[in-house]
């Protein structure tokens, strides 16, 4: 692939540009769906044998796929739902709507919906919630493996706090997880994430043992929303009369640890931030929900200050967009009201390698190393008329990333490659 490409080797915003690989005119050598080599065009292109094929997209913009570390594929129904806060959206949009995926067909169309969704938003990897039904999860690793998507994916744990007919019990929850990563955890490039969905839908007994099936089964991911909005803090306060904090619920029963990716975080304090530092657990920043749902500003510059991994999350149906560059632009909007910036180049570094970190993925994707998989993106800087316009008097890549992110949407993924194999085209 020819192109101007972008990735990274850590986060800018920690290690200045020198986290940033940029060739402006540069190739990205492909074999056997993985990285052999990115390099600039003038050193690569006299070496390379005679029948290795040039695809050319100068022009263009190539850099790792997104990763969207927090989904639900179940609620694409009940995005833009008008007028509530969390719990009462809850409530009313999205415990109906996850209850049609009792229906295992209803489930797969829903997931071939949305992993065609994903690769036109250029996203090739992400941590998703089904639901409490086990086939669900089913249906969703089916249609992840026919694209050969790597994804995570896994049962919702709720045995209190909502309705009955979403119910499962901390043993039947335990048991159908269990059986489901037998069945999933490690199949191609499918990982299982033990999901409890929140504290206050699972008594301690299934935090128990959700704590335990991470013990059990090592590599494992484990997923989870903590200190999204006020009153659901108040809630898990009343429930858990004994826990420090919110996240200190999660931390009595095992759950705060290198694998575990938690979305939102946003009103968390200073030993919650130190717990989570010490503990190599995840970040996802949702800022499109966050805002949607009222529910607060995530604080980025907390989390680099401990050095906190953090990945991007659309969140959708809290979520308003798929689309992760979207996401990076109300990301962005969001570091600003809470009194600092987020470069462009950290911020696409978020949607690609910190991504990928915060999955434990970075050894598999994420960027453009040796060996990685080749799962990428060709960024169309000239999508729209505004954006051509823009591009035009961007002087440099820093320039024309941010107004990728700011302006752009899914018609700037031009194409989408799984595993070096066309996955979509605009
Ligand atoms: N907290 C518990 N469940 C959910 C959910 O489905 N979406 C969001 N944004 N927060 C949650
Ligand atoms: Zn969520």
């Amino acid at each position: 692939m020819r192109g101007e490409i972008v990735h990274f080797t850590g986060d800018p915003a920690i290690e200045g540009d020198r986290a940033c690989v940029h060739h402006a005119d540069g190739i990205l050598l492909i074999e056997d769906g993985h990285v052999v080599e990115a390099s600039d065009a003038s050193t690569l292109l006299p070496q390379l044998p005679q029948d290795v094929l040039v695809i050319d997209r100068r022009g263009k913009v190539i850099v790792p796929g997104f990763v969207d570390t927090h989904v639900h594929y179940s609620q694409v129904d009940v995005i833009a739902s008008y007028g509530e806060q969390l719990l009462d959206w809850l409530e009313r949009f999205t415990f109906p709507v996850e209850r049609g995926f009792e229906d295992p067909a209803r489930a797969s169309e829903t997931a071939s919906f949305f992993l065609d969704e994903l690769l036109k938003n250029g996203t090739t990897t992400a941590a998703v919630y089904a639901t409490v039904h086990p086939a669900s999860v089913d249906a969703f690793f089916d249609a992840a493996m026919s694209r050969n998507l790597r994804m995570a994916t896994g049962k919702v744990l709720m045995d209190r706090n909502c309705p009955e007919y979403l119910r499962d019990t901390a043993q039947s929850g335990y048991d159908e997880s269990a059986a489901l990563i037998r069945k999933w955890h490690g199949r191609g490039r499918l990982s299982y994430a033990v999901t409890p969905r929140f504290a206050p839908t699972s008594t301690e007994r299934q935090l128990e043992l959700a704590g335990r099936l991470l013990d059990e089964h090592p590599g494992v991911l484990l997923q989870s929303h903590v200190a999204e909005n006020h009153g659901e803090i108040a809630w898990v306060a009343e429930l858990y009369p004994w826990a420090r904090s919110y996240l200190d619920v999660y931390h009595r029963f095992g759950m705060v640890r290198e694998s575990a990716v938690f979305a939102h975080c946003i009103h968390l304090d200073d030993e919650d931030r130190r717990l989570m530092a010490g503990a190599g657990a995840a970040m996802s920043f949702c800022a499109t929900s966050n805002l949607f749902l009222g529910s607060g500003l995530f604080d980025l510059r907390a989390a680099n200050d401990l050095r906190i991994k953090v990945g991007i999350g659309t969140d959708v149906g809290g979520g308003t967009s798929l689309s992760l560059l979207r996401t990076l632009a109300e990301s962005y909007k969001v570091t600003h009201l809470r009194g600092h910036v987020m470069s462009p180049k950290a911020a696409f570094y978020l949607a690609t390698l910190g991504g990928a970190r915060a999955l434990s993925l970075d050894g598999k994707i994420g960027n453009f190393e040796i060996g990685k998989e080749a799962d990428f993106i060709v960024l169309d800087p000239q999508a729209t008329a505004l954006q051509a316009r823009r591009n035009a008097t961007a002087a440099n890549v820093d320039e024309r990333l941010f107004a990728l992110m700011m302006l752009g949407d899914d018609r700037s993924v031009a194409e989408t490659y799984v595993m070096g194999a066309l996955a979509w085209a605009r």
